[in-house]
């Protein structure tokens, strides 16, 4: 009998500390650490992250070994994401799988954490099925938009290990806007959650913002995020109390603007292209908006969607782990000098 493939995960990019054992390509376990040291900030803090990253990474790996019933003289090899995030972030992780690896005698992978986001959807967990929209894996080719704090891009996905940039914002991400203007209104960090759950109880055609025109399949975010402040500026002058009167329209308009922006370019993208295999990954793809749009267009255009659990949208070593385990296969493993990444493309 052929030895089974066990891949230890770890992902450490920003402030979820996260392990992740995957055998065979099924996942045995996923623990994450997250860290609500930020919060009081209205922002992830750097070196407040790699701190708590030290704290948790050793407690965090152990708690994954034990859930998966996995020694760690039965692991193949051990991923982990080597950027893009923050470097103090990402040095705690990197470090970490090097000592451990050079320990076991074992060897590495380095990890995309922008293609973990992606390669998400290969993520076979059979322990939980509640919250997957659908079991079934994409086959190749296929898009994905990949939103997140960070990023918003359209990927047009060839196979595990070739992924194209068809579009991508020209400066800030969906998230990122969508947590500035959370911000702007007092809702706290990360807005994300609050918006989400705001819009779902609002009139998302309320208020008009303008929408970027930018060509081809890029995005931009930041003259939407303009737009509302000078929007909500003069709204104030008329009425200070103007957030708290209309909360629930602004979060549903705000919202319905940035979904529309997201969905009009991955259409063209989809249409052009000729693919009808649509994904979304990354934090932003639990929007509740945003998955009711995507089965719109589902409907409208045909499009076969890919719509991954709650859980594997933010940040998780589980990603980390199958992105290793298809490494694994080719033997694409990396040296132990191997820097981390503030800054990488897919
Ligand atoms: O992928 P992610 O966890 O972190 C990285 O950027 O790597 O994405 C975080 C982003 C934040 O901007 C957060 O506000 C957003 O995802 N987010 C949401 C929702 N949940 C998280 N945005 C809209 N609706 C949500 N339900």
């Amino acid at each position: 009998m052929e030895k089974s493939v066990v891949i230890l995960g770890i992902e450490s990019s920003c402030d979820d500390t996260s392990a992740a054992v995957i055998r065979d390509g099924v996942l045995l376990s996923n623990v994450t650490a997250s860290q609500a040291v930020h919060e009081s900030y209205g922002g992830v803090v750097p070196e407040l992250a790699s701190r708590a990253h030290q704290q948790n990474i050793v407690p965090v790996v152990d708690q994954a070994l034990k859930r998966a019933g996995v020694g760690r003289e039965e692991l193949s090899a051990i991923a982990f994401t080597r950027g893009p995030g923050l470097m103090g972030s990402l040095l705690v992780g990197v470090s970490f799988a090097k000592g451990m690896a050079a320990a076991l005698g074992i060897p590495m992978i380095d990890v995309n954490h922008l293609q973990g986001h992606v390669l998400a959807h290969f993520i076979k967990d059979p322990s939980q099925t509640e919250d997957a929209e659908q079991d079934e894996s994409p086959t190749f080719p296929f898009l994905c938009l990949l939103v997140s704090g960070g990023n918003s891009q359209i990927v047009k996905v060839n196979a595990y290990n070739d992924m194209q940039i068809v579009g991508q914002t020209i400066d800030d991400a969906a998230g990122e806007a969508i947590d500035k203007a959370a911000k702007v209104m007092g809702l706290g960090y990360p807005g994300g959650p609050v918006i989400d759950r705001l819009a779902r109880k609002g009139n998302p055609d309320a208020f008009q913002f303008s929408k970027p025109h930018i060509p081809g399949y890029d995005y931009s975010f930041s003259g939407l995020k303009t737009s509302f402040l000078y929007n909500l500026r003069d709204w104030l002058k008329d009425d200070p109390d103007f957030i708290q009167h209309h909360l629930e329209d602004l979060a549903a308009s705000y919202e319905k603007t940035i979904v529309d922006t997201l969905m009009n370019k991955l259409r063209l993208a989809a249409r052009d292209l000729g693919i009808r295999q649509v994904a979304v990954a990354g934090g932003v793809s639990a929007n509740t908006g945003l998955r009711n749009a995507f089965h719109e267009y589902a409907k409208r255009y045909h499009w076969k969607i890919y719509i991954p659990k709650f859980s594997y949208t933010t940040d998780n070593a589980a990603m980390i782990a199958i992105t290793g385990y298809f490494k694994y296969q080719d033997h694409d493993f990396c040296p132990m000098e191997a820097p981390a990444y503030s800054r990488v493309t897919l």
